[in-house]
């Protein structure tokens, strides 16, 4: 009997050594101490034995008891210690997590970098509404109902009277009714035309310039447009004067640059004629003036328009404006 029970206790040490969890040790705590564990079984046999062997046997039995169970709480408490230690502690030598930093949509960015060149220049920010008047975006700049000039923008009319501006230019004469000369504006912001293609969107972004004072000629103009496409572009670019009509200006231009591309040899960016139209500008027509209440014996200017997309796929090279609309970030994380 005796051997009995030390063969019980060198079988459970043997188990306790192998047990790899909380769960086994418990499987084999109740294996070996539980109500029908062999420890427990032993102890009950005793009352079986003859009298003289009893009280050893029982010491023995009590000893293996309290053994056993002093080990497997120990072996348990280790294992839970190790393991709450090591959801504690940190891996200092593990790569951190980056945090992707957002940037500016590369429109954005071009639109402020034309404000700033003209900012330096002392031209102030101006803005108007994107839901306009009809009086502001086509009668004060001298662009009277019926007119043809209307057909040069395909215009999405919210009412008879209500359009959304298809450029910036109203702002204008809504500047020029707030305030007296002189005047030196930049105004940029978002613009609608019913066009949609390679080149075209029905919402695009325009810059618009405006400068009124005393002898402003259009040598003034001519002085600033070049600074401005020498300071967006590069000083190696070549730029021309090109007549044109708009109805709010005269006489008008439009500002060619160099194609970028082919540096003017003629491809397939530029139609192969070696220029690129950026801007369209003139002096303000007597017309707007008179509209917003300006002595046109006092006082003359000039106004300018830029497209921002058509600056930025220049700069950028990117000949499908729709790729700055589909807000792919593969596409947008390049800028
Ligand atoms: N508003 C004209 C356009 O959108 C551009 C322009 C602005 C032309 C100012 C002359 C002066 O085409």
């Amino acid at each position: 009997m005796e051997k009995n029970i030390e063969q019980i206790q060198e079988q459970a040490l043997k188990e306790l050594e192998v047990a790899a969890d909380v769960e086994s040790i418990k499987d084999l705590s109740i294996l070996y101490l539980g109500r029908k564990g062999k420890v427990t079984q032993f102890l009950r046999s005793i009352a079986d034995l003859p009298p003289e062997q009893k009280p050893e046997a029982g010491k023995k039995a009590n000893e293996t008891k309290r053994l056993l169970d002093a080990k497997f709480k120990k072996a348990i408490k280790q294992l839970e210690t190790a393991s709450s230690e090591s959801e504690g502690c940190i891996d200092v030598s593990l790569p951190g997590r980056v945090v992707r930093q957002g940037s500016l949509h590369p429109i954005t960015q071009i639109a402020q970098q034309i404000c700033d060149i003209f900012i330096k220049l002392g031209f102030d920010i101006a803005e108007g509404p994107e839901v306009e008047t009809d009086y502001y975006n086509f009668e004060a700049l001298n662009i009277p109902k019926n007119h043809p000039a209307r057909d040069m923008q395909d215009t999405f009319y919210v009412s008879k009277n209500i359009v959304l501006r298809t450029h910036t230019s109203p702002t204008q004469p809504r500047i020029m009714e707030q305030q007296k000369p002189p005047v030196r504006i930049i105004a940029p912001g978002k613009v609608y035309r019913c066009d949609s293609d390679l080149t075209h969107t029905p919402m695009f972004h325009q810059v618009e310039g405006l400068l009124v004072d005393k002898g402003i000629s259009f040598g003034d103009l001519k002085g600033v447009l070049t600074t401005f496409v020498h300071q967006m572009f590069d000083t190696e670019t070549n730029l021309r004067f090109r007549p044109s009509y708009f109805p709010f200006t005269e006489p008008s231009a439009e500002v060619d640059i160099r194609c970028v591309i082919c540096r003017g040899a003629g491809c397939r960016v530029c139609s192969h004629t070696g220029w690129l139209e950026v801007l369209g500008s003139g002096m303000v027509h007597p017309a707007v003036f008179e509209n917003v209440g300006y002595d046109t014996t006092r006082y003359s200017g000039f106004a300018f328009g830029m497209g921002v997309e058509r600056i930025a796929m220049l700069k950028y090279r990117i000949d499908d404006i729709r790729k700055y609309f589909e807000n792919d970030l593969r596409f947008l994380r390049q800028f």
